[in-house]
């Protein structure tokens, strides 16, 4: 093949380019693990101000013949927004290293820490699943994960308590971030319900939290039973183990926070049906409250997409579910009785739903 000018050589550089940095894609995912094994996020914060490189490699557990790469994995990290220099005072010029906003997330004790996030979406047994995407297009396996590991995700979950254990913090840690959104911003969502069920709803965050702010209200996290069965209910708040296809208990509404995006159409289907089953009451009480992506979004800037989109494909890799558009929503929610919903777009990636039957 030869460039007939140089448009076409720098077209065809450009390309290459593209592709490389897609290779190398998963450097990033690494790299940022990588920081977060050796704990530089903590040591960087509990240093209390700009960090010397001398000073970081010597508090970091590694063996000194690797000091000198610390450099290069710094200067990846900081390129990609993980961390910034600044000058270590106003008498000393030496710059340190600080954290930014998005490293702040991945301290160990931020309650809305994301490092247990990135510990389960990089473990090996995620990205085994992931070499086997295209084994799995052509068998008829129900995810990549099956073909990988010859179990479901929920399966594995329940025999590795280690997997289960780090996976349950990181919802728990999301949770609390969403729900100190939800109630500063969606107070009214809640208010004048008596009993809420919080299906899917792990260890118990959000519900938590939920039950906190509404004293009146009756609380019940529903999870399966290896999530819950060792949890202890307080006051307004109480756990139930079950299996959500089966049957759900009763409520005035029922909470779905990261649940159906896990699951198929037909699964979804059978979910908010029996979710419909449950509710107990008529009119504006009366509705299931989904937190969920909604993909497609006009409002969306290039990252946000990329991420829901990120979301969508790993949904297809580890379980059974997906990522769904307004149009997909409203059709599972119509194809389960339900006749009216109401979106509030407040969570960031994800939004607040409210379906009424
Ligand atoms: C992605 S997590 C979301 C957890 C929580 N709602 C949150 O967002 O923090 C999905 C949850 O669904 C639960 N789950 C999976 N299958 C279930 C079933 N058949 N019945 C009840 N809960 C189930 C899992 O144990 C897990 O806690």
């Amino acid at each position: 093949m030869e460039f007939h000018n140089e448009v076409d050589a720098s077209k065809l550089l450009g390309a290459q380019t593209h592709i490389i940095n897609h290779i190398f894609s998963y450097v990033n995912s690494m790299s940022l693990r990588c920081a977060v094994d050796l704990g530089i996020p903590d040591i960087i914060h509990n240093h209390g101000q700009p960090m010397p490189f001398s000073q970081l490699t010597s508090s970091l557990p590694i063996h000194p013949s690797k000091s000198g790469y610390v450099y290069r994995l710094m200067r990846f990290l900081i390129h990609s927004g993980f961390f910034a220099q600044q000058k270590v005072s106003e008498d000393d010029p030496q710059e340190g290293y600080i954290l930014t906003d998005a490293s702040t997330l991945l301290l160990k004790d931020n309650p809305f820490s994301l490092t247990a996030y990135l510990l389960t979406a990089t473990d090996t047994i995620l990205t085994k699943s992931c070499h086997d995407l295209s084994t799995w297009f052509q068998n008829d396996d129900s995810s990549p994960f099956v073909t990988a590991n010859g179990m479901s995700f929920w399966e594995y979950a329940g025999k590795q308590p280690k997997l289960s254990e780090v996976f349950n913090e990181a919802m728990a840690n999301d949770a609390t971030l969403v729900s100190s959104v939800v109630i500063k911003k969606c107070k009214g969502v809640f208010e004048g319900m008596e009993s809420l069920v919080d299906v899917g709803g792990g260890t118990g965050n959000l519900a938590k939290a939920i039950a906190k702010e509404f004293p009146q209200l009756e609380c019940t996290v529903f999870d399966l039973p290896q999530v819950v069965s060792d949890l202890q209910g307080r006051e307004n708040l109480r756990y139930i183990g079950g299996d959500m296809f089966e049957a759900i208990p009763p409520a005035n509404a029922i909470l779905l926070k990261w649940v159906l995006h896990n699951w198929n159409d037909e699964q979804c289907v059978e979910i908010l049906k029996k979710c419909k089953e449950a509710i107990t009451s008529k009119g504006e009480k009366g509705k299931v409250i989904i937190i969920d992506i909604i993909i497609e979004n006009e409002k969306g800037d290039d990252e946000s997409s990329e991420t829901q989109l990120f979301f969508d494909m790993m949904m297809m890799v580890a379980v059974t579910g997906r990522e769904r558009n307004k149009k997909e929503w409203i059709k599972l929610f119509f194809s389960a009785g339900f006749y009216d919903y109401k979106i509030t777009p407040i969570l960031g990636l994800r939004s607040l739903i409210e379906v009424y039957p």
